[in-house]
Order: C-alpha cells, then sequence, then structure tokens
C-alpha cells in the first residue's frame, strides 16, 4: 500500500472518517501518561501526528513537540491548529529519522502495517528518535479485543436466534485466508491492519530496542466497535493496547 497517497487522499475527510482515539479513551488514560512524562524542559515527537489531534495534550506538557507524518495535506491541517512549540516535517516512519534526538515519542495508531517488516522499522525508528533513557507511549490495535468484538457480535446475534454461520460475513472484520488472521490482519473499512497480541509485544518491543514498562488497555464504548450494541453491554470494552516502553 501507498501510505502517503493512502493519507493524502483520506485528508478531507479525516475527522469524519477516522477513529479519535483521545475523544473515545473511556478513562482518559492518554492525557494522565502524557502528563506523567511531561515537563516544561523535555521535548517530544508524534511520529504519525496526522492532523494534530494530540497537540492540546502535547503540546501545554512539553518545552516544543514536532509533528512528522507522511501526509502533507494533514500536516496543513495539524499547521492550522496554529500551537507556537509545535514543529511539523514530513517524514516516513519506516525511514531513518534526521531529527534531534527527544526526550518522549508519541505513535497512535500508525504502526500498523500490513508488511510485518514495516513495523518493526518503525519501532526501530522511534526507539532511535529517543534519548537514551526516553520513554515512548505507543497506541496498537489489538487482536485480542478484534476477537472478542467479533464473539460479541456473535452473541447479539444468538439472542436474536441467528447462528454463526448464518451471520452476514461482510458483519466480520476479518477476511481472506486463515494465515492473515493469524498474523493480525484484520480489516478496518476494507483496509488490512495490524493488530498485535500482547505476547507478540513482548517479543518484538525489546527486539526493536525497547525496554517495556507498561501494558494496558485503551478502552473505549461499544458503539465504536458495533453498530448497535445493547444498552447493557459493558465491561470488557474494546480496546487498543497502550504501552509504555523505555530506549
Ligand atoms: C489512524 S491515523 C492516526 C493519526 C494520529 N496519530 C491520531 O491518533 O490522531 C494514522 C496516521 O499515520 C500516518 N502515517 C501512515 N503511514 C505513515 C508512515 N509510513 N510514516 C509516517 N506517518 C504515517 C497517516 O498519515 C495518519 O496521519
Amino acid at each position: 500500500m501507498n501510505e502517503k497517497k493512502h493519507w493524502d487522499q483520506l485528508a478531507p475527510e479525516y475527522n469524519n472518517e477516522i477513529f479519535d482515539a483521545y475523544a473515545s479513551d473511556k478513562f482518559k488514560k492518554l492525557p494522565r501518561y502524557i502528563n506523567k512524562h511531561g515537563s516544561p524542559i523535555k521535548t517530544a515527537i508524534d511520529f504519525g501526528c496526522g492532523n494534530g489531534k494530540s497537540f492540546p495534550y502535547l503540546a501545554p506538557a512539553f518545552k516544543s513537540v514536532l509533528g512528522v507524518d507522511i501526509s502533507k495535506r494533514l500536516l496543513k491541517q495539524a499547521a492550522a491548529l496554529n500551537f507556537k512549540n509545535v514543529t511539523l516535517k514530513a517524514h516516513d516512519v519506516t525511514r531513518k529519522p534526521q531529527v534531534p534526538k527527544a526526550d518522549f515519542a508519541f505513535c497512535c495508531n500508525v504502526v500498523m502495517f500490513p508488511d510485518f517488516d514495516k513495523n518493526i522499522k518503525a519501532f526501530q525508528n522511534i526507539a532511535r528518535a529517543l534519548k537514551p533513557g526516553g520513554t515512548a507511549l505507543l497506541v496498537l490495535p489489538s487482536l485480542d479485543s478484534a476477537l472478542f468484538s467479533a464473539w460479541q457480535l456473535i452473541q447479539m446475534y444468538k439472542n436474536e436466534g441467528v447462528k454463526a454461520a448464518h451471520i452476514p460475513a461482510h458483519e466480520f472484520h476479518f477476511k481472506g485466508n486463515m494465515r492473515n488472521i493469524l498474523q493480525g490482519i484484520v480489516h478496518i473499512d476494507n483496509v488490512p491492519t495490524k493488530h498485535y497480541s500482547a505476547s507478540e509485544l513482548e517479543v518484538i518491543l525489546p527486539q526493536a530496542g525497547f525496554t517495556i514498562t507498561n501494558l494496558e488497555k485503551l478502552e473505549y464504548d461499544w458503539n465504536t466497535e458495533l453498530a448497535n450494541p445493547p444498552k447493557n453491554l459493558g465491561a470488557p470494552y474494546p480496546w487498543d493496547w497502550l504501552v509504555e516502553v523505555r530506549a
């Protein structure tokens, strides 16, 4: 997939089409983690900043913030937010960073390429962009959550007397062959998107040069996953992985 073309094309409809992790963060964990690492003498980089949804959190918490993204059209929207201590740069996270090393890196729903080697390169590049001992906060799609949401969908149909075998295939995000599913490829709006198991992250993040310091759920309401969830559908909620790592 050509990410630059894909995201540039999506840019005009970005706010309508793309999931907003900050608004959906049910227990407001993102601002808590950002503030935990923020400091008026520290610098931050947001890898894949999109149109700058993280800036209202990062900009007040850090001395300066560098937002990088592959899409120039999204960077233009981010620039219009006009945060005084934020600078922007077009950059592909799968390529070596050519930026001053930062104290903190943030990367929310970016490292989810269907090409596995690209994900490893992106993690390595985020690690390279940090000062020794610096922290990165990563938000990554969860395979476990996608499977659990599919299970909840099956329960909803069952309650209406429909067997799993009779649920229309388009209701599920899993497409293609079994090997795709086993490798964590889930289709979101028909885009193959890498989803991770926690155990996989425990293997690959250290290989990319990180020590995991926290791995927890970033939870969202059920209406982010299911079209008409029953009103009483509560915890466990669907989630992304929220991973705090040290370089
Ligand atoms: C789902 S959006 C998330 C945006 C933002 N992090 C947020 O949470 O609002 C994915 C972002 O990753 C960017 N992106 C995709 N591939 C990239 C790459 N190879 N290098 C840098 N940015 C990339 C896209 O342009 C888009 O802004």
